[in-house]
């Protein structure tokens, strides 16, 4: 079979442990670990989960809407268990508007991405002061916040003093070092599913304190949008929560029982083996008219995805194993390398442009990270009731995710399946210009999708999305399942299209059809127009080196390319697991790894 004594020499750099980096550790300076917050309330749930909790929006911090409630602090379900949520009221009749949980990726990148870059109540400016988001989702939902799986954002299962190695981005110890305190052994959660059973524990506890906490806060309407690796989050979730709620609902189980309404996925990535075929075609055919590698690049990461063990074959065996087992597991990691390194990687390496906005530069500063810098200034960490240091994603985590393979496990899209068969309304949403979950895979796996409605769906149309006047993309939708592009968007798509993205959600929570807002939705309403989505924007040079407002950073990103990667909702492709049995040997700066899986 293939996969015995595969040999496989990856020229593929990867971003995390390039042997290029050669930056020296910083100077073991000790630098101010945060105080404990004051003022902290505690309250206890009838069903013994506690909540500590602060009113941040009362201390200026982000929603300072008058009369608009905020909630920050944690959740704590057992000793080993405190998860940081962040609880905003609807804008607008808090009272009957529907619970919406956003969740970010990564593995291991915080919600609060999505908070301060995307759709939350507020955005931090260069002086790190809050500005309201007058398009915050907000608007139309309550909202909730939740750092998962532990050891992302402020959520920890244990705390220390220590710092960051600059090489793996991994927590460590006093004895490398203090220059904060962060989460400590945060790598217990290591699968998608088993953060859906953690994350349906915490939301619980949340619930059930929920009357204390806000008790004007009364419907059971729920929905889940999430991103990026959200797209294994999202159908893994929202299905496990979907099949707990059904036993509260006939008493085998108790809890809050809820009104499982709809998920939203921005730019997932659900099914690695649909999608990895498109790394290399949207790296030289997009919306953008932009040839971002060359012929050679692009055969070469073709050939990786379609070879004899390569990307799709790896995939495929990934599908067959015990996912359960060490030995199943080691097959969908290698799997994830592959697919990783040489059909997605090459594009990093050589392209010279941005991971998530293909008309950037591959160091790209947009969108700001000030709220990184805000979240670590003592009184806002007072204001949210936390002691820890701010990291926008953790390494641990990532890692753990990364030695299961979990990024390549097949079940994604089944979940979604029974979703959509048990009338989950079903919102895929894609910026035109992201690479890492670039639109012609969304819609490749929109078109998959095997449910009851499968080909109602894809025979109807592409629709022009448009919003006051202006069309902002296009939605090929059939009852509760829609797939859209939004133009001139890059992955974090709220950020880039603010208005737009508000009014999607308003549609989609408000059972609307997505096109115009003006149909009430029903089982049998389509969308009519083209079979293909064919829209085209100008072409975008990669910014030059002189006269942008890019080019400082994008001389720094190509002089010394590697040593900050770009944190987002979804990691890039990073180093082979240090557990995982692949020996890496150092040859003239590139990584070349033995790949034994006999
Ligand atoms: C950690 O937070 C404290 C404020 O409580 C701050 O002084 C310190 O610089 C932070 N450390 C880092 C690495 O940001
Ligand atoms: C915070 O409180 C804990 C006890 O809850 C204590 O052990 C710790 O020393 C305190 N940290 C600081 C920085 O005061
Ligand atoms: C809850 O929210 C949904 C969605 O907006 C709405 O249709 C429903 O009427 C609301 N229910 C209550 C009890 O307010
Ligand atoms: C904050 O939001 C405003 C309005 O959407 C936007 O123009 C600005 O770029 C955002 N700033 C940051 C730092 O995200
Ligand atoms: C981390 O986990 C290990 C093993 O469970 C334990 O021995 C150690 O005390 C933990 N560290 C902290 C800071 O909780
Ligand atoms: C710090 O971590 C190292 C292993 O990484 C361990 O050997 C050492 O005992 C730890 N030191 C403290 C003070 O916990
Ligand atoms: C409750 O629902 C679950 C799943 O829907 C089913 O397996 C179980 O048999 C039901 N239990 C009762 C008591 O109806
Ligand atoms: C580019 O992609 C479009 C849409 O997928 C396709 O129709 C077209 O044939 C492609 N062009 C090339 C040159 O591959
Ligand atoms: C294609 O790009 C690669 C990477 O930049 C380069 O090494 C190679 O020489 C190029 N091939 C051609 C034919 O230009
Ligand atoms: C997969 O492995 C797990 C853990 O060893 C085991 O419990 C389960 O029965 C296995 N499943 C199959 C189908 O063999
Ligand atoms: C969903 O429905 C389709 C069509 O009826 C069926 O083929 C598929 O197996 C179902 N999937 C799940 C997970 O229920
Ligand atoms: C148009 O879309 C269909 C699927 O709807 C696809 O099979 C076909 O290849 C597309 N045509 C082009 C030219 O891209």
């Amino acid at each position: 079979m293939f996969l015995t004594n595969l040999k496989s020499a990856s020229l593929g750099l990867s971003l995390l442990s390039s042997p290029f980096i050669t930056e020296a550790f910083p100077s073991l300076e000790h630098r101010q670990i945060p105080a404990n917050a004051t003022g902290v309330t505690t309250i206890k749930s009838p069903t013994g989960v506690t909540i500590r909790y602060k009113e941040p929006g009362k201390e200026g911090v982000c929603e300072t809407t008058p009369g608009v409630g905020s909630y920050a602090g944690y959740v704590d379900l057992a000793p080993n268990s405190h998860t940081f949520f962040w609880f905003f009221e609807a804008r607008h009749n808090p009272e009957t508007a529907p619970l919406t949980l956003w969740l970010n990726g990564g593995p291991g990148s915080d919600s609060l991405i999505g908070l301060f870059q995307e759709l939350g109540p507020c955005n931090v400016t260069q002086d790190l002061k809050t500005v309201v988001n007058e398009n915050s989702w907000s608007e139309v939902s309550n909202l909730l916040f939740l750092s998962q799986p532990l050891g992302t954002g402020f959520s920890y299962v244990a705390e220390e003093a220590g710092s960051l190695n600059p090489f793996t981005g991994e927590v460590e110890n006093s004895t490398y070092g203090v220059d904060g305190e962060y989460p400590y052994n945060s790598s217990s959660i290591g699968t998608s599913d088993m953060a859906a059973m953690a994350t349906w524990h915490i939301l619980q506890g949340f619930l059930s304190a929920l009357p204390q906490l806000d008790g004007k806060v009364q419907n059971k309407t729920f929905n889940l949008w999430t991103e990026s690796y959200g797209g294994h989050y999202g159908p893994a979730f929202f299905r496990y929560f979907s099949e707990q709620n059904a036993l509260i609902a006939n008493g085998t189980t108790t809890g809050t029982e809820l009104i499982m309404d709809t998920l939203g996925i921005g730019n997932g990535i659900i099914s690695e083996s649909i999608q990895a075929p498109y790394y290399p075609e949207f790296a030289v055919n997009n919306t953008y008219g932009i040839k971002a590698v060359n012929d050679t690049v692009y055969e070469f990461m073709k050939f990786a995805c379609y070879m004899n063990g390569g990307c799709l074959d790896l995939c495929a065996a990934c599908e067959q194993v015990n996912r359960s087992t060490d030995v199943g597991q080691q097959y969908c990691f290698q799997a994830t390398d592959q697919c990783r390194t040489n059909v997605e990687g090459p594009y990093y390496s050589y392209s010279g442009r941005g991971v998530y906005d293909i008309r950037h530069p591959y160091k790209d500063p947009t969108p700001p990270t000030y709220f990184v810098k805000y979240l670590n200034l003592p009184y806002v960490q007072n204001a949210l009731g936390v002691n820890l240091n701010y990291t926008e994603s953790n390494n641990d985590v990532y890692y753990a995710f990364q030695r299961t393979g979990d990024f390549v496990y097949p079940n994604w899209l089944t979940d979604l399946e029974f979703l959509l068969n048990s009338s989950v309304r079903v919102a895929l949403y894609h910026g035109d210009a992201d690479y890492i979950c670039n639109w012609f895979g969304g819609q490749a796996v929109s078109l998959q999708v095997d449910y009851t409605h499968s080909a109602e769906f894809r025979a109807a149309g592409y629709a022009p999305f448009v919003v006051d006047g202006t069309e902002y993309g296009q939605v090929r939708q059939y009852g509760n399942f829609s797939f859209m592009t939004i133009y001139e968007a890059g992955h974090e798509v709220p950020f880039y299209q603010p208005l737009a993205s508000l009014e999607m959600f308003r549609r989609v929570l408000g059972n609307l059809d997505i096109a115009t807002g003006g149909v009430p939705l029903t089982g049998t309403y389509e969308t009519t127009g083209n079979a293909n989505e064919t829209h085209t924007e100008p072409y975008v040079p990669i910014p030059s080196e002189t006269g942008s407002a890019f080019a400082a950073t994008y001389t720094a990103a190509i002089t010394n390319p590697i040593t900050e990667v770009p944190a987002e909702s979804l990691a890039p492709v990073s180093s082979a697991s240090p557990a995982a049995s692949a020996s890496t040997t150092e040859v003239h700066g590139f990584v070349r790894r033995e790949i034994n899986l006999s």
